[in-house]
């Protein structure tokens, strides 16, 4: 059976990027608490032009630019932070990626989960049809209340990922395990801008989604832990990771060894929480920083509060170290421009201008650009 999966991945992220060291020293809380208790040591922040699309796209580019465009069918966009009620993110990114009409475009909603929901549908397009391939975007803005217990666990970031027969770089094996409860730890009504969260039940329900999504994926005869190599959860926060790691073992009645966990952390840690993209940019990191993966198992776990979790493993492809993209994401890492705290703050409020119309100023260094509201119509450009 052909084996299908992610043929290559690119990240993106903001213009801006915010200390937490500062932050902590801002609102008077121990930096260690955010370093070492939360596991993060910055968050990414997006310039006023920026938003999921303008992500989206900046990590869509530079597939399209080397794959071309030929059987992509689908593009599948997963976000929580959506820009309208009605018409898909990915709309937009198909026009600023100058995509051909004969690619359907449809978001995916369901918190942090919906990247993998995408990758899953995106799987079962091309199961159908082995010819075609599918672009997956998973990109979020994850704003809290300023000030509120959440804010240290902000960020933003994008993933893109081209999925097809024959992949370079995972082929994500048929059975996974999944795990659907309904639960109020994280959600966001219609009329506000940052979500609701009650943040001790949100690490519990967590847990037992992995151990849900765990359990069904052994009745589904899913492979065991000790034939997974590596293990990638979703990182709301790098620590969380650690939790969901050791709750596993133990529930399996195995020594914690986390060594392997701290490279899929590199990235997350310095973007901060990017909610459907989170697992993803792990997945990226460990890719890029782990030169013995060829042929290896790993496990990854996606989460989305609300909540619905999903346990995948997929085997990494032996060309995959000619595929990855360690250098770029670094350097869109490097680039950000520090913010100070008050000017995060100032950034944080003006994201509540709802007017009609609007223009933003000219920021981001991203290919591309929202301009605006006009005619109570959101305007997306090319910067270059
Ligand atoms: P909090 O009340 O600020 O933190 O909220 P805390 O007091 O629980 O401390 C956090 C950790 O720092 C603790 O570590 C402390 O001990 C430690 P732990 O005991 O848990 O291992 N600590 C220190 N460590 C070193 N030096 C110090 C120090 N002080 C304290 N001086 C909370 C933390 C995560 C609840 C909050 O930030 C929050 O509500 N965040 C948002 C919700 C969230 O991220 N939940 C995660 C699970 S749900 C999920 O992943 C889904 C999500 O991504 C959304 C979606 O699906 O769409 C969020």
């Amino acid at each position: 059976m052909t084996s299908i999966g992610i043929h290559d991945l690119a990240v993106a992220t903001t213009h801006h990027v915010l200390d937490l060291a500062e932050l902590a020293e801002a609102t008077g809380v121990e930096p260690a608490k955010y370093h070492r208790g939360l596991g993060q040591e910055q968050m990414s922040f997006p310039a006023p032009d920026e938003d999921i699309v303008t992500m989206g796209a900046s990590a869509a580019a530079p597939l399209l630019a080397e794959h071309g465009t030929d059987g992509i069918r689908s593009l599948l966009f997963a976000t929580e932070s959506g820009v309208d009620q009605s018409k898909a993110a990915g709309v937009f990114a198909h026009h600023l990626l100058g995509l051909p009409s004969t690619v359907r475009t449809v978001e995916f909603k369901q918190a942090c989960y919906g990247g993998a929901a995408a990758l899953q549908t995106a799987l079962g397009i091309v199961a159908r049809n082995p010819e075609e391939r599918v672009l997956v975007i998973a990109s979020d803005v994850a704003r809290y209340e300023l000030d509120g217990p959440a804010a240290p666990t902000q960020g933003a970031g994008a993933v893109a990922m081209l999925v097809s027969a024959d992949p370079a770089l995972l082929a994500i094996e048929p059975h996974s395990g999944v795990h659907t409860a309904d639960i109020d730890d994280f959600w966001r009504p219609n009329d506000t801008t940052t979500p609701l969260v009650d943040g001790a039940l949100s690490l519990q329900t967590y847990l037992d989604a992995l151990l849900g999504s765990w359990g069904d994926l052994q009745a589904h005869g899913g492979p065991g832990v000790d034939e997974i190599d590596r293990f990638l959860y979703h990182q709301p926060f790098t620590k969380m990771a650690r939790k969901a790691h050791a709750a596993l073992f133990r529930h399996e009645d195995r020594p914690v060894d986390e060594s392997a966990l701290e490279t899929s952390f590199l990235y997350n840690r310095q973007l901060g929480n990017s909610y459907t993209a989170s697992l993803f940019v792990g997945l990226a990191a460990l890719l890029d920083h782990d030169d013995d993966l060829a042929g290896r198992r790993l496990g990854l776990f996606s989460y989305g509060s609300g909540s619905v979790g999903e346990f995948l493993t997929g085997i990494v492809q032996s060309g995959y170290r000619e595929r990855r993209r360690r250098e770029a994401t670094e350097s869109v890492l490097a680039a950000r421009v520090p913010l100070t705290v008050e000017e995060y703050r100032a950034l944080h409020v003006s994201y509540t201008d709802d007017s009609d119309e609007r223009e933003t100023p000219r920021t981001t260094a991203a290919p591309f650009r929202f301009a605006g509201v006009r005619d109570r119509i959101r305007r997306y450009e090319r910067t270059a």
